[in-house]
């Protein structure tokens, strides 16, 4: 079996990098064109959205490392940021040394809202939850190829919330969306459903709509970071005392799952998904208990090393929409070789809680910047016209000078070309 395990791998070409990852994923030469050059149409863009006037392009990496639940993984990210791909990676090579991260999912299950108003709240939520099989019923004839795959509507329940214009009557309906992200089939069951709801309260049906909050479709990732490879006792300690900031600050929280989606999202634009659904959900998940709070937890354990772990709603699909349509997305899916959504979560869950520790190892030690800045004074070289090797010249002598500006990299670059 091929590893993900490829030391040197950020000094290899682009073109190295790229044969690396076909050798491991056995990419077809579509797939290897899908990747390296841009593969969507402008005729495809225009399809997927309105109004479309070209193409926005974000750049693609490879996190390596990955071991999860035994398996090797490659993850493609699609990130405009710097240092993502190479803190995730990292993270991922410590954990290895322990097993790599324990994974898990719940069912795939999306919550449908159907909001109605009514004179006699509690009457209605009876009649509601007694024709419950009805109910299911009506929903899973909307969407007979789900239900074939084991999927389609499970379960119905009912809120009575209160609320500015005084009570409303909210129907949750559950639906397993196996490996879709499920929101069309969700909305659809949800329009077929309400004619019926208002028949049986004599209510009116307002909203129809899936819920971004998926409390029963969570995934689970768990990892130990030994404390010889994260540096010692104290990067142990100051990893959870970062933690402690966390939960118990909404200030710091926010910045510290701001670090995990960094690595969520990127996995899911790499995949086509619906990265807004996502943070939607992450967000409102880390506040569900009535007080926002981090979405990872860390603990020493026993021999000293540090237990990090993560649980985190996760509504990804790896059939329908722009994970079927988009030539890259469909590439990367290759690449990830998940074969399921479920599958595709947990990789997802993993490189959250990768990204997160190693921005809490860098925060409790040296701090970011200087990562963040050799990347950024290769960009300021290329800014002031180095090309290859220069590039990186450039930019070393200019982190070890502190000086990362265009005007400085043009007089560095002027300095070497003359040395010759
Ligand atoms: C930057 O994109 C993410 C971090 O701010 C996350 C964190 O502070 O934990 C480094």
């Amino acid at each position: 079996m091929s590893t993900s395990r490829i030391p040197g791998f950020y000094k290899l070409s682009v073109q190295e990098r790229l044969s690396r990852v076909k050798d491991f994923a056995h990419l077809d030469d579509e797939s290897l064109k899908n990747i390296r050059k841009r593969a969507l149409s402008v005729e495809q863009a225009d399809r997927m959205i309105e109004n479309a006037i070209g193409i926005m392009e974000i750049p693609l990496g490879i996190a390596i490392n990955f071991l999860i639940n035994g398996k090797d993984y490659l993850i493609p990210m699609a990130t405009e940021e710097p240092s993502v791909i190479a803190a995730a990676s990292n993270a991922a090579k410590i954990a290895r040394d322990k097993g790599g991260f324990s994974v898990s999912t719940t069912e795939p299950l999306m919550i449908g809202q159907i909001q109605m108003m009514c004179e006699t709240p509690e009457e209605a939520k009876s009649a509601i939850l007694g024709a419950k099989e009805e109910i299911l019923m009506l929903a899973n004839e909307q969407n007979p190829t789900l239900v074939k795959f084991g999927g389609g509507a499970k379960d119905v329940e009912v809120r009575i919330i209160e609320t500015s214009m005084g009570k409303m009557v909210v129907t949750h309906l559950i639906v397993d969306c196996r490996d879709a992200m499920g929101a069309n089939a969700v909305n659809t069951m949800c329009e077929a459903v309400a004619p019926l709801i208002e028949k049986l309260t004599s209510g009116k049906v307002y909203l129809r709509i899936l819920s971004n909050l998926a409390v029963k479709r969570l995934a689970r990732a768990k990892a130990i970071f030994s404390k010889e490879a994260l540096g010692g006792e104290m990067v142990v300690d100051g990893i959870i005392i970062a933690q402690r900031f966390a939960e118990s600050d909404v200030y710091r929280a926010a910045t510290h799952n701001k670090g995990i989606m960094n690595g969520i999202s990127a996995v899911a634009l790499a995949t086509g998904n619906d990265s807004r659904a996502i943070e939607a959900s992450a967000h409102a998940y880390a506040s569900f208990s009535g007080r926002y709070r981090p979405l990872t937890t860390y603990e020493k354990n026993e021999d000293g090393d540090l237990v990090g772990a993560i649980e985190v709603p996760i509504a990804v699909g790896t059939v329908g929409g722009a994970t079927k349509v988009h030539p890259t997305a469909i590439a990367n899916m290759k690449i990830l070789g998940a074969k399921t959504a479920s599958e595709l979560a947990e990789v997802m869950a993993s490189a959250g809680l990768a990204q997160n520790l190693a921005a809490l190892k860098a925060l409790s030690t040296e701090g970011i910047q200087r990562g963040h800045m050799s990347l950024h004074a290769r960009n300021i070289a290329a800014m002031a016209g180095a090309t290859g090797d220069a590039i990186d010249e450039v930019a070393r002598i200019m982190v070890k000078e502190g000086k990362i500006r265009v005007d400085r990299a043009k007089e560095v670059l002027e300095e070497l070309s003359k040395r010759g």
